[in-house]
């Protein structure tokens, strides 16, 4: 399933880049190279974000 239709970004692939790479969404949609476009997926990419990093025991971002 798809989180963002734009560029082709999966949940898993969403979840596994919110491990490695600190930031926010548009942060991680950049190191996937593929910044956002129309953005409509942004807030629900930052809620999986920050869901991936509690289950993870990772720091959450503060810029939600
Ligand atoms: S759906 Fe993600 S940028 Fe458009």
């Amino acid at each position: 399933m798809y989180v963002c239709i734009c560029n082709a970004i999966r949940i898993t692939e969403l979840r596994d880049a919110a491990q490695r790479c600190h930031g926010d969404a548009e942060a991680i949609y950049a190191s996937l190279g593929r910044p956002p476009q129309c953005r409509q997926c942004i807030e629900e990419a930052e809620d999986i974000i920050e869901e991936e990093r509690i289950a993870a025991k990772l720091p959450v971002a503060l810029s939600h």
